[in-house]
């Protein structure tokens, strides 16, 4: 897996940032305190998340304020996370994003995405589009598929609302992520 761009909003100390054209090999230098280690937390959170939950995702990383510790100070909006990746080299450029936000002190999952285009024209094609709990999931093996009409999306629930729909192991692409 190679990851070609990162977008962040309101994680910690990046109120809004974006990582374009990330080369194979990178170097990360800065000042103390400004952000080298939160860019890799985000891996380790994203990665928490699709394990267990967001919910216990941002207990680890903010403790037990959570949510409030880790959207940047001052901030009101989300916590977005998006990764533009390729699962292979010469695969195509995949688009994973996630949104967090909060009601009542609970964390939820405000949009989870998965997407990526096929070919080199036309609009992106949706494989996960959840928010709060509810959305729809590609069921089909997509290796097969070479038209987007022939997609066939599932109508899902999850148990709870601040789980990612990538918890759930098998899917296709989002194994890769996990
Ligand atoms: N929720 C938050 N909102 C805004 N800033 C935050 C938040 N949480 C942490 N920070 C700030 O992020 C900075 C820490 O960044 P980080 O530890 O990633 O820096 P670093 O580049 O790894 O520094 P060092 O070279 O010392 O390891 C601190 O200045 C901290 O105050
Ligand atoms: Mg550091």
């Amino acid at each position: 897996m190679k990851i070609e761009s990162i977008r962040l909003k309101n994680f910690k100390a990046f109120q809004k940032v974006e990582m374009l054209d990330i080369p194979r090999f990178c170097v990360l230098v800065g000042a103390n305190g400004s952000g080298k280690s939160t860019l890799f937390q985000v891996f380790a959170f994203l990665k928490e998340a699709i394990a267990s939950n967001v919910h216990i995702a941002l207990i680890k990383l903010g403790g037990s304020l959570g949510f409030r510790e880790v959207r940047s100070r001052n901030s009101k909006g989300n916590i977005e996370i998006e990764l533009k990746f390729r699962a292979k080299s010469d695969g195509p450029l995949m688009t994973y994003f996630l949104s967090i936000s909060e009601e009542d002190g609970s964390p939820f999952v405000e949009r989870e995405i998965l997407k990526y285009r096929r070919g080199s024209s036309g609009r992106p094609w949706h494989f996960l589009n959840f928010s709060k709990g509810k959305g729809t999931a590609v069921t089909n093996e997509l290796d097969a598929v070479t038209d987007v009409r022939d997609l066939q999306r599932e109508d899902q629930k999850l148990a709870e609302e601040f789980r990612t729909y990538a918890d759930r192991g098998g899917q296709v692409f989002v194994s890769t992520l996990a």
